[in-house]
């Protein structure tokens, strides 16, 4: 059945985030932005309220949300900043691959280890050669007795500084294609891993983006999450799974945005009157929200199906693609309207158009998302 209203307790759970992200992350948005520094003591208070994990499933210690009450959580914390929730979910994208494919056994020892501690996983797929083309990867396992050694690069990688996990996608055989690649649990301790330095980003400054080599690193082989060759299915499954909570960090970004534009448009004056007098202004905003509710909407019916058990590769695509490409638009409009003003660091606004940059980047660009649901509709016809 189709309803658009939040039951009492969705209502509470968003208003219990929204309190959180003006109180804890909205005030220090801009200082760890231009600090590029990484809001660990966020994260660690985000995770007491039940913020950090959120559709990670009770059983393995997270807070066991569907994704729709996920999605309502993270519009509110990325309303407060778009790079605090981006490391803030970093944990869902990770940890997801072993809720998929991993045993019962493997689910214990790498999700509910990892939530139980309060530590940060990181999900590892895309390399300096292979950023769209996923399965194009270099990184290798080769089985060496009870072990796998495992040799590559990997680039982009989210928390990978912080990260007591990785959750690694390499080929067991590149000339397999997609059909070589596997999924792997690695601690981060293990020898022959090196992370690099923090990138130094355009936006979402403050989530920690690193390069990791792994060089000869011996992984038992009970650390394999499902079958050899079963990682590329497992890592898009993840990504149909992570795009609606992507999209919606889209969202929040955009509602900051339009929010900071809708009040300065009230209170600048030009001509002797409000700029929000002026239809011009009125329907920049007007647009603004419209494209933003529809985001929110598309966002909410993928996570919805995700819920509910069905396959949803086309809608959290399309969420995805949509929710970004309008934030962008959104935030690039209150630029607009903030005039000159806005393209300063002394206004809130320009840090909205650089975090929603990277939201049309990660997690399969645009362009991506657009062959995802081209494929799809295709798919119907044959
Ligand atoms: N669910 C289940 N199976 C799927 C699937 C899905 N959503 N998508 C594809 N498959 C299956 C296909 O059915 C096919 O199976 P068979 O071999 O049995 O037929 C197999 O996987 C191969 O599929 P394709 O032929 O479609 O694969 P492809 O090589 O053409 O690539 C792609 C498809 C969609 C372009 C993929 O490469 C892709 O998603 N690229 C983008 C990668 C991406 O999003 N990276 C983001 C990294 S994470 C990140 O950015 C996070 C961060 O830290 C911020």
């Amino acid at each position: 059945m189709l309803h658009f209203q939040l039951s009492d307790e969705q209502q509470a759970l968003q208003e219990e985030a929204r309190r959180f992200a003006a109180k804890e992350i909205k005030p220090r948005a801009i200082e760890l932005d231009e600090a590029s520094r990484f809001p660990a003591d966020i994260i660690k208070k985000a995770a007491e309220y039940g913020f950090c994990n959120l559709s990670i499933h009770e059983a393995y210690g997270g807070t066991g949300l569907g994704l729709v009450d996920s999605c309502l959580v993270v519009e509110e914390i990325a309303w407060g900043c778009a790079g605090v929730s981006t490391s803030l979910v970093a944990n869902d994208l990770a940890l997801t691959p072993i809720q998929i494919g991993g045993t019962e056994e493997q689910k214990q020892r790498f999700v509910k280890a990892i939530v139980e501690k309060h530590q940060l996983a990181s999900f590892c797929l895309t390399e300096p050669g292979a950023g769209s083309d996923a399965a194009g990867i270099s990184t290798r396992i080769e089985k060496d007795g009870d072990h796998y050694i495992l040799n590559g690069s990997k680039q982009w990688i989210t928390n990978g500084e912080y990260a007591s996990q990785f959750t690694v996608f390499a080929t067991i055989d590149k000339d397999l294609g997609h059909k070589g690649i596997c999924c792997l649990a690695v601690p981060s301790d293990l020898p022959g891993i090196s992370v690099g330095p923090h990138e130094n980003k355009m936006g979402q400054r403050c989530s920690n983006t690193t390069p990791i080599t792994f060089d000869s690193v011996r992984v038992p082989c009970d650390h394999l999450i499902g079958q050899e060759g079963e990682g590329f299915k497992i890592a898009m499954k993840t990504l149909d799974h992570s795009r609606p909570l992507t999209a919606i960090v889209a969202v929040g970004n955009a509602r900051a945005a339009f929010e900071y534009a809708r009040s300065y448009a009230v209170e600048r004056k030009q001509f002797g009157r409000a700029i929000a007098d002026f239809q011009a202004i009125q329907f920049m905003l007007a647009d603004m929200a419209t494209d933003i509710d529809a985001a929110r909407l598309l966002t909410l019916r993928s996570a919805q199906l995700l819920d509910s058990g069905h396959r949803a590769t086309l809608e959290s695509s399309m969420a995805k693609r949509h929710a970004a490409d309008i934030g962008m638009k959104v935030a690039t409009d209150a630029v607009q309207i903030y005039g000159g003003n806005g393209y300063t660091k002394d206004y809130p606004v320009e840090k909205c158009m650089r975090d929603a940059k990277l939201l049309q980047i990660y997690e399969g660009t645009s362009q991506i998302q657009r062959i995802v649901i081209a494929r799809e509709l295709l798919k119907e016809m044959s």
